[in-house]
């Protein structure tokens, strides 16, 4: 009998339990996907609603392999794992999707940009250094954009350096250099493809950025972009997740130059940021995508039904304890205002304690609304 992947029969376990594995689990509730999830924060998102929950770290290759052992497929809400863990369980027949593979190729961005290179995917001019005191004496040209090959997240280990004072503050670590790009508009772009090489993209949203925080602030759906660059932005996602020969959901994140080129910023292989308002927006969410993608199972219609607005609610500055989300009752007394609350009991500066999407028919009302909301909501302690 053909192993089913619903019910008892499939176990789906998850290396990560926070903000996307919860969104994904909701999705997998209403196919009977049972999702095991692995965290090392005993109050992390997933821990009252997975069907399983393990504390344990995520780059210890004996806790992740252990979790992975009684596992049917294995997915990642997270690409900071250790990927030795997932390649042993590839090899002994468990289903990694993404493939470690890919995890290795994102997880440093060094050898994220070589792929694009090597795939006439087009980026940002780059070069890697192993030492500050390299790049210094490689005399880049400044203003240039230093980001760490590994580990950063969020903007964290991505730095603009302006003027030579600056230098003092480089990262002491392996990185790479890019030119400032003078982009008009960031884009996202959110493409799944199955086993069977079938591929759907998501409509292109635009992102609109937290100037101290480097993250994003609104988010909007439709983007304000024409229909060729539409089509373009949509054709360049389907060409990385072919070459990169992936399963699963990945977030492209493309800069849309002053002349209207595009270039691909970074991929992130899993449910991202910028694909929260698929829940209330688009006929298949991205969890439930992402569900269908690592199961084998068809993907489902990515169409606008609604045009779509996301903020992430972050934690305020100088407030650190319990949180209170002050203002949302009266948020969500607005037409099309839906909140999405992770579960997490205590605030700190610029943490991701939720979101909240705005949805309606015209998306200039929608960017109305979301700015209100968002002068609204304040989350305190
Ligand atoms: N070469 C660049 N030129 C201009 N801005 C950039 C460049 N690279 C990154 N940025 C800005 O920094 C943000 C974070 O960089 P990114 O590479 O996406 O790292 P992260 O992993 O933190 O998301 C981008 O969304 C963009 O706003
Ligand atoms: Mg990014």
């Amino acid at each position: 009998m053909k192993q089913q992947w619903y019910g008892d029969t499939c176990r789906l376990g998850m290396v990560g339990g926070g903000q996307l594995g919860r969104m994904f689990i909701q999705s997998a509730i209403s196919f009977d996907v049972h999702v095991h999830a692995l965290d090392p924060d005993p109050n992390a998102p997933c821990k009252d609603i997975a069907h399983s929950f393990t504390v344990g770290s995520l780059h210890d290759f004996d806790t992740l392999y252990a979790f992975g052992c009684d596992k049917d497929v294995i997915t990642v809400e997270i690409e900071n794992v250790c990927i030795e863990a997932l390649e042993k369980l590839e090899n002994e027949g468990v289903r990694v999707f993404p493939q470690p593979r890919v995890l290795r190729i994102i997880r440093d961005k060094g050898i994220q940009k070589e792929f694009y290179k090597e795939h006439n995917i087009p980026t940002a001019d780059f070069a890697l250094y192993s030492h500050p005191s390299e790049l210094i004496a490689a005399q880049v040209k400044i203003p240039f954009v230093q980001k760490l090959r590994t580990g950063g997240y969020d903007g964290r280990g991505v730095q603009l350096i302006r003027k030579e004072t600056d230098f003092t503050k480089l990262f002491d670590a392996p990185s790479i250099v890019e030119q400032l790009i003078p982009f008009q508009k960031e884009l996202s772009v959110i493409v799944a493809r199955n086993e069977k090489g079938e591929i759907r993209t998501f409509p292109a949203v635009e992102c609109e950025f937290h100037p101290e925080a480097n993250l994003v602030e609104f988010l909007f759906c439709p983007a304000d972009i024409s229909i060729d660059i539409e089509l373009a932005a949509n054709e360049l996602a389907q060409k990385v997740i072919q070459n990169i020969d992936m399963v699963g959901i990945l977030a492209v994140e493309l800069f849309l130059t002053s002349d209207g080129q595009l270039l691909v910023n970074e991929i992130a292989p899993r449910p991202h940021n910028s694909g929260h308002h698929t829940i209330e927006c688009n006929i298949t969410s991205q969890f439930e995508q992402h569900l269908r993608a690592v199961l084998g199972l068809p993907l489902g219609e990515t169409d606008i039904i609604r045009a779509g607005a996301m903020i992430n609610l972050l934690g305020a500055e100088g407030f650190e304890g319990p949180a209170i989300y002050e203002g949302m009752e009266r948020a969500i007394a607005m037409p099309g205002v839906h909140p999405h609350l992770y579960g997490k009991s205590t605030t700190k500066p610029f943490r991701k304690m939720g979101h909240v999407t705005i949805s309606g028919t015209d998306i200039l009302d929608v960017k109305n609304t979301a700015r209100r909301v968002n002068n609204l909501i304040v989350v305190k302690s």
